[in-house]
């Protein structure tokens, strides 16, 4: 679904990503770990068209998309959830969710059938249809963001650290619901600094350093490789 090739951004004199090359296929769920400042966040801004490449290509479902706008990346079928976490605060769960659906304004019935399907994966946003974004917890709100950014109906889905800030017991059933929204054929790109539970529900795994792919394999592959915890992950 997407292919990266010697993909490089960054910010005036910064480069934060150098050369990166990643595949992710259909159904997969693949995940890129790396520690604070590795350039993952900048790594999925550039390929949602959100941040301008300055070298290499991004390929979606075959088709060179290469500096394509985020609103030409959604409409192919490609949802991002940033690390931000923006809910609309003042509009209800309901209303925040669809927004998500913007570019399908024709299609209500479909879009009403969705928004039954993410109820029925995320039961606490449908307790919560009428109240207002900004007083959900940070659980809540990272639930409504990725049920609004699958109300586009994509492809593929990119997430970057969702289990940002959040407890253990609610790390957990955000990667259920993860593993649900897979289980729908839904292809995955997770960005983490949570490699242990990432690398648990991941096929395949990139480590990112310093802009770099510094290690790549199956997620088996990755966990089993001590040195790397070590090296780049923090233990
Ligand atoms: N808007 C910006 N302007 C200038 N430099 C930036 C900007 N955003 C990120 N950077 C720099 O780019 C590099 C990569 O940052 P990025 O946010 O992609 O890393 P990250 O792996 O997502 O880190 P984290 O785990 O903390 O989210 C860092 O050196 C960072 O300081
Ligand atoms: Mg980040």
């Amino acid at each position: 679904m997407i292919k990266v090739s010697n993909l490089q951004a960054g910010y005036g004199a910064v480069r934060a990503v150098r050369g990166v090359s990643l595949t992710l296929g259909k159904g997969e769920l693949v995940t890129v770990l790396g520690a604070n400042g590795a350039g993952k966040s900048s790594l999925m801004l550039t390929i949602a068209g959100a941040l301008k490449p300055t070298g290499g290509q991004v390929f979606f479902d075959g088709k060179d998309v290469t500096g394509a706008t985020p609103e030409r990346m959604v409409r192919l079928g490609l949802a991002m959830v940033p690390e931000t976490r923006d809910v609309f605060p003042d509009l209800t769960v309901a209303e925040n969710l669809r927004l998500g659906a913007y570019i399908r304004r024709k299609q209500v019935d479909a879009v009403q059938a969705d928004l039954e399907k993410m109820y029925e994966i995320f039961p606490r946003l449908k307790e919560r249809e009428h109240q207002a974004g900004g007083t959900l917890s940070g659980g809540e709100q990272q639930m409504l963001v990725i049920a609004r950014a699958m109300m586009s109906d994509p492809k593929v889905l990119l997430l970057d650290e969702p289990s940002l800030g959040l407890a253990p017991n609610l790390v957990d059933q955000i990667f259920e619901m993860i593993l649900e929204l897979k289980a729908t054929g839904l292809s995955i790109l997770l960005v983490e600094q949570n490699a242990s539970k990432a690398l648990q529900i991941a096929d395949r795994a990139y480590v990112l350093r310093l802009g770099e792919i510094a290690a790549e394999g199956t997620a088996a592959e990755i966990s089993e490789a001590s040195d790397l915890h070590a090296m780049y992950l923090g233990g």
